[in-house]
Formats: structure tokens, C-alpha cells, sequence
């Protein structure tokens, strides 16, 4: 029986027990990993509920193939399911670099207003890490998905546009800039910075979790950056003000120790983050930042952990969530049945998660860890542990689960 996901007019999803989703393939290697996170997540959701519990998937079209075969990269229509199924996962898609069509992961964020990126980072030992203690790595980036320099406003050197954009800049508002500039846009506005830090916050309250930390370099660009720290701060207090504390109550009322059922709320400029992160990452909880920042920080967050095989992500709005891998679509292995498939498999972890079957998430990440403790791994992990050996895609996710069934 296939059932429709709905969310109330107070914003709470409610999930069927037979919820269709739909599913994007993906180009590259998503013909690899897309069957093997598939097989993972209906194991696991029959391993949880048995016969109660089922996903009904909904393959639609877009990336290269869709190209191929309807002449459209992102067809309306696949847009149009996703809006009406709420929810969907998806593999990498390829993007030409510098011209050609515009980003499908940025054009699928924007038309569906998919205004948080969500990653979690967390270590499965003993994947190789550049860190001494990649353990103490247990963070999750809230990044700001619909605007900054990603908004897609910005104009080739001496095109009209930007002449004109130049000329304007120059008479109005005194800026001499060299001529054969090239210009682009910055916007952040503090309703899209209000939401995506209410989320975080929100995540941060219901997982337990100890800080929110904005990332931002509002020290130079003071009304963008600067304003997003302002924003964030106003949001975190107006909206949930009796769970939130700032760094400075920390101290001088509750002696460094957060109390119980409390958030601590407070900032960091972005490149401070960044050498944080590699030197005391416990001091890192939940971070939540505007696009550029996040894009940044998620990828060497990934590396500190791993690598992007392993880091799962989902972009959220108030009408539909897409579930992603975060890697791209790597054409060097693709079709090959070698690639690492943990990303878009703990992507469906987090699916799950969200769908409020927690305890499916939790037997797929649990039989991840157990799979990848193991003496089977997909090459590139093999590649650097003693003692493993290289298996393909396919039977490492298999392997993955078998693991399922182990104190599911
Ligand atoms: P990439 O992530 O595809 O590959 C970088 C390196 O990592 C390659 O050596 C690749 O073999 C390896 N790699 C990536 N995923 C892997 C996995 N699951 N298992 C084992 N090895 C893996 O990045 P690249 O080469 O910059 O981009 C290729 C294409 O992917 C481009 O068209 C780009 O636009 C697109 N892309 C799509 C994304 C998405 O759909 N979310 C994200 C990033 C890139």
C-alpha cells in the first residue's frame, strides 16, 4: 500500500507506515551506490519493523541520464514529485565547471527552498584520519542553503551587465573598482539566517546536544557575516530563550558546566573555526553558518573523519528534505562497483531519523560501524588499513547488511 508523507500546519511531519519517496539514481558512481543504500535501508527497516514498516521508492530522473533520455537535466516533473512525495534521496549529479548548466544540487536547493544543509560528522573507527584523536571529532553543520555568493548573482569581466552593475556602484555609491572586474552578489537576509539558526538550535535542544556555534567573519564583512551572528543570536533567544544560554552566563552563573535540558549559544570567526576544529574539535558541537562558510567547513570537517565517502547530508525546508550523498559523482571508479557507498547509505540513516524511525537509523549506523570494524572494505578504505582487503561496493554493502542482524 502506498502512502503519502504530510506535514500539519504547525510543521510536524507525519510519516505513513508505507511513505513513498522518491529516489534520484544519480550520475557516475550512483548507479553503484544507489542499489546498495537502497538494499541497507530496506534491510534495516524490515530487520526493525518487519512487515509493519516499508518504503515505497519512486525512481525519478536527473543528471546526465536524464539528459540522455528526456533532454532535460532537472525535468519539472522531477521537481514536482519531490514537492509532492515531500521527501527524497539522492546520489551525485555532475556539474560542469565554469559554464555550461547551472548547479542541479544549487537549482534543486533553491526551487525547492531547502534552506538547511545538514551534515553530520562523527569518526567509525578504524577508517584512516589525519587526526591524533579523529574520535573527538562529533560535530553537525547547519549550513545556510539558499543564499550568500551561492545565490547565483554574479556577472563575467567586462559583460554589459557588469559594466553597467560598475558604472552604477561608481556613480551611486563612490566604489572604484578595476575596471575589468568581475562582480558578484553577497546577499544574506536575517530571515533566511532566523530559520536556518532555529533548526539548528531546535536539532541541538531535542538531540541533547551541549553548544550551537555561529561561524562567520563579521569581522570584515561586518552587515553580511556581522549580521548573521546578530540574526543568529536574536533567533536562538526569541524562539527558544529559556533553553539557550550565552558563553558569558556559562561562566559567571553555572561555573563552565551546561545545565542540564541548556544550549550554550554562542560564536566564532570563520577562520579561528577552522584551526579549532583540528586542534580541540570537543569543544565543537553544533555549528551553524551561512553557505560559503559551510561548504568550507563540511568538507574538512569529512576529511578529519575520513573523507567525503563517509559524510552523510540532507537539505531541509519546511515543504520536502532531499537526503544526499555529499561526495560527487567520481568518474574515475564509476561503473566500476568499487566505491565507498557509507555517505549515501547514513544519508538514508538520517531519512530515517526523520522520518521518526530512529531505531532503523540507529541499527543502520550501528551496522556500518560494525562493517567497517571489519575485515572487508571497499577499496579505498582497504587501501590504507593493515590487515583488510579490498571488496566491491556491492558486497561490502551486503556485509553491511548481514550486520544489521547482529543485536539489531
Ligand atoms: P568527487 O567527489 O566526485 O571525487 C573526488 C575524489 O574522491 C575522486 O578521486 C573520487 O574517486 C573519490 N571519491 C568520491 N566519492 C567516492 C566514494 N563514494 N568512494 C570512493 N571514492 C570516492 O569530486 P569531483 O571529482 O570534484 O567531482 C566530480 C563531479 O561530481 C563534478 O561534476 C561535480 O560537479 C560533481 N559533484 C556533485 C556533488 C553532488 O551531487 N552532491 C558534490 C560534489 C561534486
Amino acid at each position: 500500500m502506498k502512502e503519502s508523507i504530510s506535514i500539519t500546519s504547525c510543521g510536524t511531519w507525519q510519516v505513513p507506515d508505507h511513505p513513498s519517496v522518491a529516489c534520484i539514481q544519480g550520475d557516475g558512481i550512483g548507479e553503484d551506490i544507489w542499489p546498495a543504500a537502497q538494499a541497507v535501508l530496506d534491510a534495516a527497516v524490515n530487520t526493525v519493523y518487519g512487515d509493519d514498516k516499508k518504503i515505497d521508492w519512486v525512481p525519478v530522473p536527473a543528471g546526465e541520464s536524464s539528459f540522455n533520455q528526456t533532454g532535460h537535466w532537472l525535468p519539472d516533473q522531477t521537481l514536482d514529485t519531490i514537492r509532492d512525495l515531500k521527501v527524497a534521496i539522492k546520489g551525485p549529479l555532475a556539474t560542469p565547471v565554469g559554464k555550461g548548466i547551472r548547479s542541479l544540487n544549487v537549482r534543486l536547493r533553491k526551487d525547492l527552498d531547502l534552506y538547511a544543509c545538514i551534515r553530520p560528522v562523527k569518526y567509525y573507527p578504524p577508517v584512516p584520519s589525519p587526526m591524533k584523536h579523529p574520535e573527538k571529532v562529533d560535530m553537525v553543520v547547519f549550513r545556510e542553503n539558499t543564499e550568500d555568493v551561492y545565490a547565483g548573482m554574479e556577472w563575467d569581466s567586462r559583460s554589459p551587465e557588469c559594466r553597467q552593475l560598475m558604472g552604477m556602484l561608481k556613480t551611486h555609491l563612490n566604489c572604484d573598482l578595476p575596471e575589468s572586474s568581475a562582480l558578484g552578489l553577497k546577499p544574506m537576509s536575517p530571515e533566511n539566517t532566523r530559520r536556518l539558526v532555529k533548526k539548528a538550535c531546535e536539532y541541538a535542544i531535542e538531540n541533547h546536544r551541549k553548544s550551537v556555534t555561529l561561524m562567520h567573519k563579521g569581522n570584515i564583512m561586518k552587515f553580511t557575516e556581522g549580521g548573521f551572528r546578530k540574526w543568529g543570536y536574536e533567533a536562538a533567544f526569541e524562539c527558544f530563550g529559556d533553553r539557550m544560554i550565552t558563553e558569558q552566563d556559562l561562566y559567571a552563573t553555572y561555573e563552565g558546566i551546561v545545565p542540564d535540558g541548556h544550549v550554550v549559544i554562542r560564536d566564532r570567526i570563520a577562520d579561528m573555526v577552522f584551526a579549532d576544529v583540528l586542534l580541540k574539535p570537543e569543544q565543537y558541537d553544533i555549528i551553524a553558518c551561512p553557505n560559503l562558510n559551510g561548504d568550507y567547513i563540511s568538507d574538512a570537517l569529512a576529511a578529519q573523519v575520513g573523507g567525503l565517502g563517509m559524510a552523510p547530508g540532507a537539505n531541509i525546508g519546511e515543504a520536502c528534505a532531499v537526503f544526499e550523498a555529499t561526495h560527487g559523482t567520481a568518474p574515475d571508479i564509476a561503473g566500476k562497483d568499487m566505491a565507498n557507498p557509507c555517505s549515501l547509505i547514513l544519508s538514508g540513516a538520517m531519512m530515517l531519523d526523520h522520518f521518526g524511525w530512529q531505531a532503523a537509523g540507529d541499527a543502520v549506523r550501528r551496522a556500518v560501524g560494525r562493517a567497517l570494524a571489519g575485515e572487508y572494505l571497499t577499496p579505498d578504505l582497504a587501501g590504507q588499513i593493515p590487515g583488510t582487503k579490498a571488496v566491491s561496493c556491492s558486497r561490502f554493502s551486503q556485509i553491511v547488511a548481514d550486520s544489521l542482524f547482529v543485536n539489531a
